[in-house]
């Protein structure tokens, strides 16, 4: 079953200067399946992917997730609800604790936060899957790079989302991390049946996914 499918997506940006990044792009993707974008720097693949995670919109085209049309629902909600987005910089909140920066997205759903409530359980459950439990109440600003990346995941999994987006996700890790996050995120779509999109120049991890896609040019080929 299909849980994004994206027809036709164009996006130019206008400011400062004219940038025709995407030029009409199809895209499917199923439930638990996992796909890796790739593609030179500058080339569009953090575009792409922001607009598959509804947070930018195309200048024309179709995308529905979970079988809505995205032009037609709230989005808000339905980000909340199905999507979950590691970005290319962790985007942390440096002074917040491990476990507060987890248990944003709840927060943003507006489910209790509170110690010992569903939400604060299941934090720290994903925080013990990241391997950073015993780090749940130190500042984010006091984590590694690996860590913080690690963090930026339980993140995204705060409210079991259906669909993991990942912008370069091993990008400023050493090899070692690199493979822990791969073998991470990669588990999570095989065995919690995620379905994944990982933009990556990592070789390795994109012959770990499904699917292979090569964006150039403004299109995107299999
Ligand atoms: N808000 C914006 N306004 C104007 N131009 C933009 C904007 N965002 C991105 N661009 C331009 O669009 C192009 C694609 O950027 P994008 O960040 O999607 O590339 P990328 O493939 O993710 O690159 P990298 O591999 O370096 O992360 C770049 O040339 C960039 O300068
Ligand atoms: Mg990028």
């Amino acid at each position: 079953m299909t849980i994004i499918k994206a027809k036709k997506l164009t996006k130019k940006f206008f400011s400062p200067s004219p940038v025709e990044v995407l030029k009409g792009i199809d895209f499917e993707i199923s439930y638990g399946e996992s796909a890796a974008i790739i593609g030179k720097s500058g080339g569009g693949k953090s575009t792409l992917l922001h607009i598959l995670g509804t947070l930018e919109k195309p200048c024309s085209g179709s995308l529905e997730i979970c079988g809505q049309d995205v032009q037609a629902t709230s989005l808000p909600e339905l980000r909340n609800a199905h999507i979950g987005f590691i970005f290319q910089s962790c985007n942390l909140l440096e002074s917040d604790t491990t476990i507060d920066n987890v248990l944003m997205p709840a927060r943003i759903a507006r489910k209790s936060t509170r110690i010992g409530s569903a939400a604060y359980n299941r934090a720290l459950l994903i925080l013990e899957l990241v391997g950073l439990k015993d780090r749940a109440l130190f500042p984010t600003k006091l984590l590694s790079g690996g860590e913080k990346q690690r963090v930026a995941i339980a993140r995204a999994l705060c409210n079991d989302p259906d669909l993991i987006l990942a912008d370069e996700p091993t990008g400023n890790l050493d090899s070692k991390q690199s493979q822990e996050i791969q073998s991470l995120l990669i588990g999570l779509s095989r065995d919690f049946h995620k379905t994944l999109i990982v933009v990556t120049h990592d070789k390795e991890f994109s012959s770990l996914c499904n699917q292979t896609w090569l964006l150039k040019d403004g299109i995107l080929s299999c």
